[in-house]
Parts: structure tokens; sequence; C-alpha cells
């Protein structure tokens, strides 16, 4: 098991555009994956991006088999790993969302995202990921995405009257974690 350090914003590493990834299935690739998935789960993030990591590659994994304690009323998104993503939203609709991100540790803030989206890339073998989805899932993956594009969700709030310290608007929730 290999946790690593999740990075803050604040450092530039986290404002990079990500670098494709151009060989499938190597040691390195699954190594990497194994790092994403123990840091993830240890900080019981809902997903979480390489360059999070200081890994300046195009890849995200996201969700869970089991409800997350960090967001307990949201519906379970499979687990996915996804390697040089293309987003195209369906249409302009728009839904906002609380988010909290792992690089922006004891904050949330609410976040205009596309409600339905189709995403497209590869896993970890080279597989064609081809998914169209709305809500909690277009909302993680655009998220996830934005971190490969040196964009983090305070960048897309738009409202800072509903930005602010998880443990003042959501008193009670177990955010130790965050
Ligand atoms: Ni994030």
């Amino acid at each position: 098991m290999a946790v690593r350090e999740i990075l803050k914003m604040g450092d530039e590493r986290l404002l990079r555009v990500a670098q494709p990834v151009t060989a499938f299935n190597t040691p390195a690739l699954h190594a990497l994956r194994k790092d994403l998935d123990d840091t993830m789960q240890a900080a019981n993030g809902a997903g979480l991006a390489a360059p999070q990591i200081g890994v300046d590659l195009q890849v995200v994994v996201f969700g869970s088999g089991e409800i997350n304690p960090r967001y307990p009323d949201a519906p379970v998104v499979p687990y996915t790993v996804l390697i040089n993503p293309v987003l195209t939203p369906l249409d302009d609709e728009e839904e906002e969302g609380w988010e909290g991100c792992l690089s922006v540790p004891s904050l949330r803030g609410v976040v205009p995202r596309y409600k339905r989206l189709r995403y497209q890339g590869f896993d970890l073998l080279g597989q064609p990921i081809d998914r169209t989805v709305e809500g909690f899932h277009a909302r993680v993956v655009q998220h996830e995405c934005d971190h490969l594009i040196g964009m983090l969700y305070p960048m897309r709030v738009r409202d800072f009257t509903r930005f602010g310290f998880t443990e003042v608007l959501f008193p009670g929730l177990d955010n130790a974690e965050d």
C-alpha cells in the first residue's frame, strides 16, 4: 500500500495541463493506479487525479462500490480508472451541487456543472470507455477531469456566499479526513 502525499491548492503542479498517457498496461501505469487507489481510500475521497499526487499524466480514478462517508447521500458511482478523457456536454443545462476536494481541505463550495455528459477515454489496458451519464456521476467526472487541465473547483465557484468551511456549513458532518 502506497499512500502518497496529496498536493494542496497553491502548489504549481496542480495548475499544469497534464500529459496524455502513451503506453497502456505497463507496470508503471498499474503502479500509478494502485497509488491513486490507496491514497483515495485512505482519504475517503470520491475521486483522485494523478496531478494531485504530483504525477503529470491524464489519469483519474473515481467512484466506489459502497457509500462514501464524505457523501452519504450521493448515489453510488461505479469505480472507474479513466485515462486521456474527453468530455462532451450533451446540452447546456447546468446543475448546482456542493463539492469538496482533497487538495482543498476543510472547505466546500457550490459549483455549477453540466448535468448531462458523455465521457470517453481509456482504461488501464487501453480499452475504450464511452459513457453517457448525468447528475452526481457527471459531476464527479467533471471535477476529476478538471484536475487534468489545472482547474480546482474554487475556480468554478460563482457564488462565494456558498463557499466556506465544512465544519461551519455542515456542523456535525464527519469531515475529519476531508
Ligand atoms: Ni479534487
